[in-house]
């Protein structure tokens, strides 16, 4: 059983840090071996992408306190912002006070759209295609004898009419396909391919593209969390938690009708949800691409979470959103760091991962929402900023903390200060 709890991890050595990490989450050094390595070589690298010269890596931090659904998980970020871990795994202890995330998502089904064009009856072509359902998702069905024995398979088939068009009425449709643990690219480009000249025999139309659609709305993911409002204290004794409660649902109602700061709020959202994302190998553009349709699901762009208070008082979080990731393909297969991610975690499907991931990103929301609407970003912001700033103007070992802390005194977080007051250090002064 893992423990998310890890006291005083921040203050530790990375030797030390990787030594507690491998002990509460009861795993090997091996096991998170990756991590010190990189995860892939260059070598493998070359059968990824093309034109490959080399490797890019990011930061890999773990997320503390997080429970959810009752389990304790240690979840791996890999994130070049600071602030996004910190904010996350402090959010997740206030969290725990109330329980916890509880989390659930819906079957696993993803959307294969084919459009079909130069059709003479639109009516007659979309009746027609019913009339041929059963023997289409048949066809669709038998495509991934894999996907196939783990329960997956095509699910339904749904005809769309868009009426105006820059080239005139034409009709969509919509393969459901359960691709299991899958993210389900894959599965769901080559069954609509498949299908395509089977519905031009059907129609008499022609079918243009066969691609799956990223507002993966039959795929969500959702979550709850309540923060007993005596817990909105901690870190900020100088504010009442009633006043950071309103605070924090004050900021909601302004994501949630204003388009411009939504953007803002669900980027705070991003921050957590697409770290986790990436440290498991999956395809951020594609929770990207979902997220920010999602949020304009009904015609005007707006917060993808809520926040508000229970007949106690508490404050109570959530977070919907479109959630296609993967435990057994692509990347998150071939490449170690992100195996390593998903056995830490110790998750057996897509939807646990799909569930720990809309968990940090409600965490990660309410921790912006409670700096902003408390004392501003800037401060706890700016200290881990002046450690940047501190490295890029050469400062190593024990000079970073030092550099930064004099910055961040000073309110002076520049690049030109950062050398001057290193200068200094190093010549003792
Ligand atoms: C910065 O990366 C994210 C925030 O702007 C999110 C927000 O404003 O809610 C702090």
């Amino acid at each position: 059983m893992t423990n998310s709890r890890i006291p005083g991890f921040y203050n530790l050595t990375l030797e030390e840090r990787r030594a507690k990490l491998a002990e509460a989450s009861n795993r090997t050094p091996e096991d998170l071996l990756p991590w010190t390595t990189g995860g892939i070589s260059a070598e493998s690298a070359d059968h990824m992408i093309e034109n490959v010269v080399g490797l890019h890596s990011l930061p890999l931090g773990i997320g503390l306190n997080f429970m959810v659904n009752g389990r304790d998980v240690l979840i791996p970020f890999a994130v070049e912002e600071p602030s996004v871990v910190a904010g996350a795994s402090f959010m997740a202890k206030l969290a725990r006070a109330g329980g916890g995330f509880t989390a659930t998502t819906t079957e696993p089904l993803m959307i294969g759209q084919m459009q079909l064009i130069n059709v003479v009856n639109m009516n007659e072509a979309r009746l027609k295609i019913y009339e041929h359902k059963a023997e289409l998702l048949a066809i669709a069905d038998a495509i991934d004898p894999v996907l196939k024995k783990f329960g997956g398979g095509a699910r339904d088939l749904e005809v769309r009419t868009i009426e105006e068009s820059a080239i005139g009425p034409f009709l969509v449709l919509h393969l459901i396909y359960d691709v299991r643990d899958a993210m389900g690219a894959n599965a769901v480009n080559t069954a609509c391919e498949k299908l395509a000249p089977q519905i031009e025999a059907i129609t008499g139309g022609k079918v243009h593209l066969r691609i799956l659609s990223n507002l993966a709305d039959r795929r969500i993911a959702r979550v709850r969390c309540t923060i007993p409002v005596s817990e909105l204290t901690v870190g900020f004794e100088s504010f009442k938690g009633e006043t950071v409660r309103d605070g924090i649902i004050a900021a909601y109602a302004f994501a949630a009708s204003d388009p411009y700061r939504a953007a803002t709020h669900n980027k705070g959202i991003m921050n957590g949800v697409d770290s986790v994302v990436i440290a498991t190998g999956n395809d951020w553009r594609a929770i990207e691409a979902g997220a920010h349709a999602y949020a304009a699901r009904n015609g005007k762009y707006t917060s993808l979470s809520t926040w508000g208070k229970d007949k106690d008082g508490n404050l109570v979080g959530t977070l919907e959103m479109p959630m296609a990731v993967g435990i057994v393909g692509g990347a998150t297969k071939v490449h170690p760091a992100a195996q390593a991610a998903v056995k830490l975690m110790g998750i057996k499907t897509a939807n646990e991962l799909a569930e720990i991931i809309v968990s940090v990103g409600l965490a990660q929301n309410m921790a912006a929402l409670r700096a902003l609407a408390t004392e501003g970003i800037q401060r706890g912001h700016m200290s881990l900023h002046a450690r940047q700033v501190a490295i890029a103007a050469g400062a190593s070992g024990e000079l970073i903390e030092k550099v930064a802390a004099q910055m961040v005194a000073e309110k002076v977080v520049r690049s030109d200060r950062a050398e001057e007051i290193l200068k200094a250090m190093e010549s003792g002064k």
